[in-house]
């Protein structure tokens, strides 16, 4: 008898779970997209090297192009859609909004996702290739330009506003250093 080529699978998406069938081969991008509706993920390349489909899988950046969606059952899945707090646009997202972190906007859900991460890894401490000194009792690096670029050099930009991304990131980081330490 044949394998079975289709399954049913639960997805955890920014906090709500959905139970799906699918074909084994249908990627989590085309899941979120097609399925779920959620199509603030974009595809881009399809095949793992724009980053335009990045999202966050149990907290961590992963190009959903490249993830089978039965893969992704029973991990906490956070798309775009997932990133503000409510109302409330999440450091980043407004960074970019304040600072033109954009032209036509196709990659920037990816760029959110992953500025998101990026800022969370630097803060855990994770060394980029920009990263002089890797010893992990010198802590984070400071956020250059030089370790934003690196650190987001998985998420292409065809109009090239590379520029604004990275002050936008920076500006996130320090108004996140800001309210940490107003919160002290
Ligand atoms: S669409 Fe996934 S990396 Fe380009
Ligand atoms: S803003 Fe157009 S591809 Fe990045």
């Amino acid at each position: 008898m044949a394998a079975p080529t289709f399954s049913a699978i639960t997805l955890h998406v920014n906090g709500e779970k959905h139970t799906l069938t699918v074909d084994h081969r249908t990627t989590l991008l085309d899941a979120l997209r097609e399925r779920l509706d959620l199509t603030g993920t974009k595809k881009g390349c399809d095949q793992g090297q724009c980053g335009a489909c990045t999202v966050l899988v149990d907290g961590r950046r992963t190009v959903s192009c490249l993830q089978l969606a039965v893969a992704a059952e029973d991990r906490e899945i956070t798309t775009v859609e997932g990133i503000a707090d409510g109302e409330r646009l999440h450091p980043v997202q407004q960074a970019f909004l304040d600072l033109d972190g954009f032209q036509c906007g196709y990659c920037t859900p990816g760029q959110i996702c992953s500025a998101v991460a990026v800022l969370r890894e630097h803060a855990a401490g994770w060394p980029s290739a920009a990263t002089a000194d890797v010893r992990p009792e010198a802590g984070p690096p400071p956020l250059t330009d030089e370790e934003i670029r690196e650190r987001m050099s998985g998420n292409l930009c065809r109009c090239g506003a590379y520029v604004s991304i990275v002050q936008a990131v920076a500006r996130a980081a320090a108004s996140g250093q800001q309210a940490e330490e107003a919160a002290a």
